[in-house]
């Protein structure tokens, strides 16, 4: 509950750097709004719509079982996909499961992600995955949350090697996420070589660990809190090395940031604060609502750029300026 409520208490609108592309219009687009296909082509991942929920919730008793049933409720309603928060807690305290299975039992036959750190044992892996009969499993890499956190972790190594062996040994396809600070294109190309089918590069310019963390600590560790690689950057990045799905969160707020994020890569995206929000502040069907609002605002603009699915607008032009002209030319990207 402390992250929920210092989630919402200190965000602040910080830089993702989408607001330095620009789209370039179509007047004769070829196409009109009922050729628009939002399924997007992701994998073993089989998402119906290209908008997810990202990991949040779990374990805290009752406040965030009643969130997660809502939001399971939410993408029921609208045909995304849900990722639950970390399920570490529930592995050790079987009382926390709860608030994770109402998940599953919520939503049925919709596309769920389970969700544990690199610290994870394969065999964790294949237990959180069967608590809530998860379709995908999330890894996320949290290292600047641990470090400013007074009791939080001080040693990385091994995460990668973790990592594989889960990759190779669970049963459903693994997704490598940040939690705010962006995957650059040297940790990409490490995560290529394992057997994962996606990374979500969860940057720079939402939700801010480091600001939240720093609530719960007497001496803050500032420095961290202009850390990361902005989201729109950070596609870049890993699209540069990784072959596979790529997802992208980080601070995504509205339909055009999204068709901004598929034209430099992305296959789908993750939303965790925007959704929080509207879910705490206005409720349920209010995030319906906004959802299907948000699916119908890319169905316009794709039209508006003749790009009749996800895909095809990976090939629209878009003019880069400013400081993500500048970061993309600085790091070597064309
Ligand atoms: C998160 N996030 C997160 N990620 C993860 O992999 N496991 C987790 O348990 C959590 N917990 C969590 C709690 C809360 C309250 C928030 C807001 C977020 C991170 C989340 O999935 C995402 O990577 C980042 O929040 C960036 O996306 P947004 O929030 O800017 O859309």
């Amino acid at each position: 509950m402390d992250h929920i409520q210092f989630a919402l208490s200190t965000s602040k609108e910080a830089r993702t750097m989408f607001d330095d592309i620009r789209v370039v219009h179509q007047a004769l687009p070829g196409l009109g709004v009922e050729d628009i296909r939002l399924q997007p082509e992701t994998g073993d991942l089989r998402l119906k719509s290209p908008v997810f929920i990202n990991a949040m919730t779990g374990g805290g008793g009752s406040e965030t079982e009643k969130l997660n049933a809502i939001l399971a409720r939410v993408a029921k309603e609208t045909g995304m996909a849900m990722a639950v928060g970390s399920q570490m807690a529930a592995l050790k305290d079987p009382d926390e499961r709860n608030s994770y299975e109402i998940v599953r039992k919520e939503n049925p036959d919709g596309i769920l992600f389970a969700n544990l750190g690199s610290e994870a044992s394969v065999q964790q892996a294949k237990d959180a995955v069967e608590m809530i009969e998860a379709n995908a499993l999330q890894i996320h890499l949290n290292v600047v949350q641990e470090l400013t956190m007074p009791e939080g972790d001080r040693d990385f190594k091994g995460a990668l090697e973790r990592i594989r062996r889960i990759a190779d040994e669970v049963q459903v396809p693994v997704i490598v996420k940040e939690t705010g600070f962006g995957i650059s294109r040297e940790t990409a190309e490490q995560l290529a070589v394992a057997s994962i089918e996606a990374i979500d590069v969860s940057g720079f310019g939402g939700t801010n660990f480091a600001s939240i963390e720093n609530e719960r600590r007497q001496r803050k560790l500032a420095y961290f809190q202009d850390w990361g690689i902005p989201t729109a950057a950070a596609i870049v990045e890993v699209d540069s090395v990784f072959g596979k799905t790529i997802l992208a969160s980080g601070g995504i707020r509205s339909a055009l940031d999204m068709v901004k994020a598929f034209m430099l890569g992305a296959d789908a995206v993750g939303l965790a604060g925007a959704f929080l929000r509207i879910a705490m502040e206005k409720g349920e069907k209010e995030l319906v609502l906004e959802i299907n609002s948000l699916h119908e605002d890319l169905a316009m603009m794709m039209t508006a750029l003749g790009a009749a699915s996800i895909s095809d607008l990976k090939h629209c032009p878009a003019v880069i300026s400013g400081e993500l002209f500048h970061y993309l030319t600085v790091r070597g990207f064309e």
